[in-house]
Formats: C-alpha cells, sequence, structure tokens
C-alpha cells in the first residue's frame, strides 16, 4: 500500500484554514462559540483552526465512529461524549471529512434535541459525490472527488494521521 503525493500540500491547507478561521471570526464577532472537535480525525484541523479564530470559545471533543452500510441508516457509535452544556450556546461542529454524512447528520440531530442556540458546521473536507444524508455545511474548505485520502487527521487504518499534508490512498497490490 501507497500514500501518493500530495493532493492538498502543507501551504494549501494553512491557507484554507486561516480563510475559514477569519469568516468564523467575523460571523461570530461578539459572541463565544463553543467549538466541538471530532475525534480522532478532526484533532489537527482542530487545533490549526481554532489558534487562528479571533473571538473567545470553549472546545470540546465527541469521539465517534460511523460504521456505514449500503442502506441510508448506517450506524454511529459515541465512544467518548463532551462534557460542556450544549443549550443555549452557539456550537460549531468541526469535522475532517464529511463522507455519505451518515456521521454529521447523527450528531447533528442528536445535538439539536439539547436545543442549542445555533448549530453550524465546519469541515475541511467534502466528497460531495458519496453523499446519502443531506447534511447542511456552513464551512467548507475543499470539495474533493470521490478518493480514499489520508494525511492531516486522517487515516488509513488509524496510520498517516501525523502527514502535515493530504494524499490519495493506493493500493500497491
Ligand atoms: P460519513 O459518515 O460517511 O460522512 O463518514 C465520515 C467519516 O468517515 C469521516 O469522519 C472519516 O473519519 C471517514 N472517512 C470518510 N472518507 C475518508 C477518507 O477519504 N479518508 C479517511 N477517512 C475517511
Ligand atoms: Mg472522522
Amino acid at each position: 500500500m501507497v500514500v501518493g503525493k500530495p493532493f492538498l500540500t502543507e501551504e494549501e491547507i494553512q491557507a484554507k484554514v486561516r480563510e475559514l478561521a477569519g469568516r468564523i471570526s467575523r460571523d461570530y464577532e461578539g459572541r463565544e462559540p463553543l467549538m466541538v472537535g471530532l475525534l480522532k480525525g478532526a484533532f489537527m484541523f482542530f487545533s490549526d483552526l481554532v489558534r487562528h479564530i479571533r473571538v473567545p470559545l470553549t472546545i470540546d471533543f465527541i469521539t465517534a465512529s460511523s460504521y456505514a452500510k449500503a442502506d441510508t441508516t448506517g450506524e454511529v457509535k459515541i465512544h467518548c461524549d463532551m462534557r460542556e452544556e450544549i443549550e443555549d450556546r452557539d456550537v460549531i461542529l468541526v469535522e475532517d471529512i464529511v463522507d455519505t454524512g451518515i456521521t454529521l447528520n447523527y450528531l447533528r440531530e442528536r445535538m439539536l434535541t439539547r436545543t442549542p442556540r445555533s448549530l453550524k458546521i465546519c469541515a475541511l473536507l467534502d466528497k460531495k459525490e458519496r453523499r446519502i444524508v443531506d447534511v447542511p455545511v456552513d464551512y467548507r474548505g475543499f470539495e474533493i472527488p470521490n478518493e480514499y485520502v489520508v494525511g492531516y487527521g486522517l487515516d488509513y487504518d488509524n496510520k498517516y494521521r501525523n502527514l502535515p499534508y493530504i494524499a490519495i490512498f493506493k493500493r500497491s497490490d
């Protein structure tokens, strides 16, 4: 198995992260958002993003994994839930990649039952072609083709998360 050359370079990613952080800083002026990162995939994007946001904020995390099936149900398992209260807060859910949309849709619906003041979604990557469940992505980094990518938090078999860039993952066999 091989990891190809950078599909998105470190510089391209960092420029996009700054752009998203700038938009969030402007949109949330005078407010104090609660930024919720989805682990493990979003850990690197999340930490780069928050360090460029210029409004006061609180952070929290959810560790979840999805077992997407052929149908639209898919199962999402929460391994470790967030600790902050959501009620009346301006929540921004931060994800590495939206693929089928099952994970984000599940977490979003679950959060909405706890009546946040607002709930927005920020995702670095969007594989629109693969979407099964329609989920609103308010802050989107890059729309990418239907390829499996690794690096910058994204894994294959829990590896390659540490790469500072994003590469298309290919099997050599
Ligand atoms: P969804 O529920 O199908 O949208 O799944 C999203 C999750 O699947 C992401 O949070 C990733 O953890 C994982 N995922 C989807 N596509 C890729 C990829 O190309 N590389 C690495 N992980 C991916
Ligand atoms: Mg993920």
